[in-house]
């Protein structure tokens, strides 16, 4: 059995231990440990019950997002990441939608996030979640650097 809560900033150390091995390549460096000191009430974890003496619950996704403090109509979602042996089942758009509730208690109406050209299971996840893809954009975080943009509207009648 799964749970979802809210994350914690103890939860870092979890996800920091996973995010290479989930990601298929090093991705650690953009999420440091302020992400989850900071935005965690507004972050999201997906965990197994444990088993065994210690019964220490096994992290199966995490999402971490915050509202923005700039745009007051838009929340950000920085990272999404389902395990590998958990993918395909749903995981994925339960932590999106779980997002969308928060963010629609917040007032937002729209959700953005951003992910690079060659991650394409990611543009096929944000795709099915409805999004507007964008991209790539060219020097989007800074000379040579390309990503593709998705932003999704959460206050219109088919956006539940
Ligand atoms: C992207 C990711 C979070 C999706 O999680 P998931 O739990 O497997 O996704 P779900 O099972 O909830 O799928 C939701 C929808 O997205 C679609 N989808 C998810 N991954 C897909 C893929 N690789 N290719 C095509 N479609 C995909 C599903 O078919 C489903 O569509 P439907 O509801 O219309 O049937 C997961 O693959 C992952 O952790 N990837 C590595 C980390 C990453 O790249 N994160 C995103 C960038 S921060």
């Amino acid at each position: 059995m799964t749970t979802l809560r809210a994350a914690r900033a103890d939860d870092y150390d979890a996800i920091a231990a996973v995010v290479d091995a989930w990601w298929e390549r090093p991705v650690l460096k953009i999420l440091p440990r302020l992400f989850l000191d900071h935005f965690h009430p507004t972050s999201l974890i997906v965990e197994a019950a444990g088993h065994g003496a210690d019964s220490v619950p096994e992290l199966r996704g995490f999402l971490i997002g915050f509202p923005s403090v700039g745009e007051p109509d838009q929340a950000y979602i920085h990272f999404v990441g389902v395990s590998p042996s958990s993918r395909g089942e749903g995981l994925g758009r339960t932590l999106y939608e779980s997002f969308f509730s928060l963010a629609r208690g917040w007032g937002r109406t729209t959700v953005r996030s951003i992910t690079s050209p060659f991650n394409h299971g990611s543009i096929a996840f944000h795709r099915a979640m409805r999004f507007t893809v964008t991209g790539p954009v060219i020097d989007y975080n800074g000379p040579g650097t390309e990503y593709m943009t998705f932003e999704r509207r959460i206050d219109t009648p088919a956006s539940t």
